[in-house]
């Protein structure tokens, strides 16, 4: 949501923002700019569009020696080149890239620049406004960028630059992600640690409401008083090839390809020499220790929660609540007396998850955070985290980073039901092994997918996705995945729910993709399908190896039943990505979406 890459030292700096703005681009990709400076001044070169739109506009011939760039995800104003950063004060003191919302911009207008003609619609430009404001009034930079940032309401991460000093980048941040990347001579500011992977892999955390003073050979962090800060760098664990494609057409396709790797590594990397799944004791007592676990999450990883609580409850024997982030924050439910907060998260960064997690801190519970960013602010704010290990996921649908959660949930579910001594019907460590050899002939299946798009998908303006179980769940996840790759309305219902109204909206050859892979609802959820098919629908049923019929289109190989998300989902994200491929949609790019969702 919106990505911020910063540069100063002796390197190609335009060249280092643009190649950091296309790590960048999966969070949020509707503009983009950005702004360097040498001995002639400040020169910003901004473009509706991607990153590519913007390099084809910026002076291939300028060199300097710092600069700031962003790529945007709009909030406040439309995606237009005037509202795109770098933002420009109006004597152009001061240029600017932020990430976040400004809250109360409206009324920092109203009470501080009601004279200064505004250039944007956009909440950011106050900042830049308020600074060339208080600087113009006779403060010191850094003070006026001080009281700036006392002004501000709401969530930022921002990179400021000064028209008349060349020698340093200006950086804060509230409640948007934010880091410091050090090198030799040069350092680097970015949302995101793989944006400058390519020239440094030591990076610096910083903190809310914390302000950076970034030199080509220093960094200089104070806390609001002024002091200076100390803080150890750490590495980034981030294989620069991770992000690349390489021969695959499309991020997507690539990381569902790498879900039987993933899932190798997650069995690798919670084994002890004893080869037994192990999770850090800390985290085990906290899991047993409470009385109801809630887990907290958004879009994909809220319906890997609701498959997560089917594991914890089936294998743990815990109660399990799950909630959305967004609605959790503003309608908490009644509490139980020792709660757990889960925190399920792809990106680590989502503003609505970390909105509540804010909260339970404030009332004292602890949190663990699920995640796939190690250092990622949900996993630095949350007593524990544990981590998916999946590699980065660029393509903005997730697809591995899904099946890993489910992977970590259920590792989690089996080892407190083992140090409690609850029986566990199955090895879940063996079983890993047949999911991982699972997913992989699913990957090797890709035609049949293809296909399946081509023939239920490629017409229809809507589809819906059935089942009873977890597979009611997945459904959910296969509809998220349809309908925000390929623009397909598509809804998941429960198989006996569609008849309370739903399937008003069947008519003669809607799609209807069915999952049978739980023995004990395989016949009502047949029985559903007869259903709407009756009502014309064209159902496309996806079963189960064991609990398959003659009308099926796709038999999935048998896994154990309590397990079967973990698989069953592979042919939902390739039907979702040919069904976009063929109606020529931006796979990894869907409009309107952003990888990390920043704002609440
Ligand atoms: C859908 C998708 C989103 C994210 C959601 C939460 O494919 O990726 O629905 O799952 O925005 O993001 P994280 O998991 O980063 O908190």
């Amino acid at each position: 949501m919106c990505g911020i890459v910063g540069y100063i030292g002796n390197k190609d700096t335009k060249e280092i923002l643009l190649k950091g703005l296309e790590k960048l681009e999966y969070r949020g990709y509707d503009s983009a700019g950005i702004a360097v400076m040498n001995d002639e001044g400040v020169h910003v070169f901004k473009e509706k569009g991607r990153i590519a739109d913007l390099r084809a506009i910026v002076d291939v011939d300028i060199a300097a020696s710092m600069g700031i760039g962003h790529t945007r995800w709009a909030t406040h104003g439309v995606p237009s080149k005037v509202n795109s950063h770098p933002h420009q004060s109006a004597e152009g003191r001061f240029t600017l890239v932020h990430n976040g919302v400004i809250e109360n911009y409206d009324l920092l207008k109203r009470e501080y620049l009601s004279d200064v003609p505004f250039a944007s619609e956009t909440d950011t430009e106050v900042i830049v406004q308020l600074m060339e404001r208080f600087v113009s009034e006779g403060q010191e930079v850094l003070t006026a960028f001080q009281k700036t940032l006392d002004l501000l309401k709401g969530s930022y991460a921002l990179a400021l630059i000064d028209n008349e000093n060349n020698e340093t980048i200006y950086v804060a941040k509230n409640k948007s992600p934010l880091l410091i990347g050090l090198g030799e001579g040069f350092n680097v500011v970015a949302s995101d640690a793989m944006a400058m992977i390519q020239v440094t892999n030591r990076y610096v955390e910083i903190m809310d409401k914390e302000v950076v003073i970034v030199k080509a050979d220093q960094v200089l962090i104070q806390d609001r008083n002024g002091e200076s800060i100390e803080r150890e760098p750490y590495l980034a664990e981030i294989d620069a090839t991770d992000i690349e494609k390489g021969t695959y057409p499309h991020y997507m396709l690539k990381e569902i390809d790498e879900q039987p790797l993933v899932m190798r590594k997650i069995i690798q990397t919670y084994q002890n020499e004893e080869g037994r799944l192990t999770i850090e004791p800390n985290i085990v007592n906290a899991v047993n220790d409470s009385d109801r676990i809630y887990i907290i999450a958004a879009g994909t990883s809220y319906h890997a929660g609701l498959v997560g609580k089917q594991f914890i409850e089936t294998i743990a024997k815990k109660p399990v609540e799950v909630h959305i982030a967004s609605e959790f924050v503003y309608n908490m439910p009644l509490l139980s007396a020792k709660p757990l907060f889960i925190f399920i998260s792809q990106s680590g960064e989502t503003a609505d998850s970390r909105a509540v997690l804010v909260k339970v801190k404030e009332l004292g519970y602890p949190a663990l955070t699920i995640t796939n960013v190690a250092g990622s602010t949900l996993s630095r704010e949350a007593d524990f985290t544990l981590l998916l290990h999946a590699g980065p996921e660029i393509a903005v649908a997730s697809s591995k980073a899904y099946t890993a959660q489910l992977a970590v949930l259920a590792i989690l579910a089996e080892v407190s039901a083992q140090s409690r001594n609850i029986p566990v019907e199955f090895e879940l460590l063996r079983e890993f092994g047949i999911i991982a050899n699972a997913m992989e002939v699913l990957c090797d299946s890709k035609e049949i997918f293809e296909q399946i798009a081509r023939e239920f998908l490629s017409v229809t303006p809507n589809c819906f996705f059935i089942g009873r179980g977890v597979d009611y769940f997945v459904g959910m996840e296969g509809a998220l995945k349809l309908k925000e790759i390929s623009y397909i309305q598509a809804e998941g219902f429960a198989g006996g729910e569609l008849k309370h109204g739903t399937i008003a909206l069947i008519e003669e050859g809607t799609p209807i993709i069915a999952l049978a892979t739980q023995e004990s609802v395989n016949l009502s959820i047949r029985g559903n399908v007869k259903e709407v098919a009756a009502r014309g629908a064209n159902p496309c049923i996806i079963s189960m190896k064991g609990l398959n019929m003659d009308e099926d289109s796709f038999v999935i190989p048998k896994v154990h039943e309590v397990l079967t998300p973990l698989i069953s989902v592979i042919p939902l994200q390739l039907i979702a990505y040919y069904a976009a491929l063929h109606r020529g949609c931006d796979v990894d790019k869907p409009r309107n979406l952003a990888k990390s969702v920043t704002v609440e």
